[in-house]
């Protein structure tokens, strides 16, 4: 694993979007794993400053919630349009469909477009609680793309964008942790003391499903951005 410390946020973003403007001209990104969250608003703010051009890019998102459309201002569809796709021109973006009728065949059908793209590069946050795309604690890392029940911690540190506590869905569509593996490489941004316990477990923990972060001790190509700079 890779780590590179950091002492804010805008210099995380600048490495970050070093590493993905190495892989996009080295003509190695058609299919780009996104991920939503505070955390990656500075990197797609640095992204859309840059003249890097994503249009045989084709990007997927890791999650969305269910119960909210794509117009919804809290949805991550909503969220990619206003951070990063009214800026920057993509092949085709791709999130799951957290308002479909049908989830489990929802679920199928962006599995399946993930095996037809297999991601090249995927961003990730984490959870407090060690969670990476929605796949809570206790979820099997042979999961593929599936419907996944928030934990309270979840809810609780995603309730600030939401009007009230209540307001925050319960459930969410998440690629699973074997879907996220199978990217060819990982970047993962963590940043300040609520998130040392689980870079914590990535660094030195056991690999359990407990704290799913960990998995990615087994995965060949991870680079971690912390400002957290005395952990590994
Ligand atoms: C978002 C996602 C989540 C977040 C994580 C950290 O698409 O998959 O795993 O990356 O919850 O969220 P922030 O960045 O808001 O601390």
């Amino acid at each position: 694993m890779n780590v590179i410390t950091v002492k804010t946020k805008e210099e995380a973003a600048k490495k970050a979007v070093e590493i993905i403007e190495d892989v996009l001209n080295r003509g190695d990104l058609k299919s780009f794993g996104l991920a939503t969250g505070g955390t990656m608003e500075p990197v797609y703010k640095e992204l859309s400053k840059t003249d890097l051009d994503f249009s045989h890019v084709t990007a997927f998102n890791l999650d969305e919630y269910v119960g909210l459309t794509a117009e919804h201002p809290n949805s991550y569809a909503y969220y990619m349009k206003e951070k990063l796709f009214n800026q920057k021109v993509f092949e085709n973006t791709y999130i799951p469909n957290g308002s479909a009728e049908d989830l489990k065949a929802e679920c199928n059908r962006y599995e399946q477009l993930l095996s037809d793209h297999p991601l090249d590069l995927q961003l990730l946050g984490v959870g407090e609680n060690g969670h990476i795309a929605f796949n809570e604690p206790g979820t099997p890392f042979t999961s593929n793309t599936h419907v996944t029940n928030l934990t309270q911690s979840t809810i609780d540190a995603n309730s600030p964008y939401f009007e009230n506590k209540d307001a925050v869905p319960t459930k969410a569509l998440t690629m699973g942790i074997s879907s996220i593996l199978r990217a060819r490489k990982i970047i993962l941004l963590a940043f300040g003391e609520k998130k040392r316990e689980a870079l914590n477990q990535l660094f030195k923990g056991t690999v359990t499903e407990e704290c799913p972060v960990t998995i990615l001790q087994n995965h060949p190509d991870v680079t971690v951005i912390t400002d957290l700079n005395d952990l590994s």
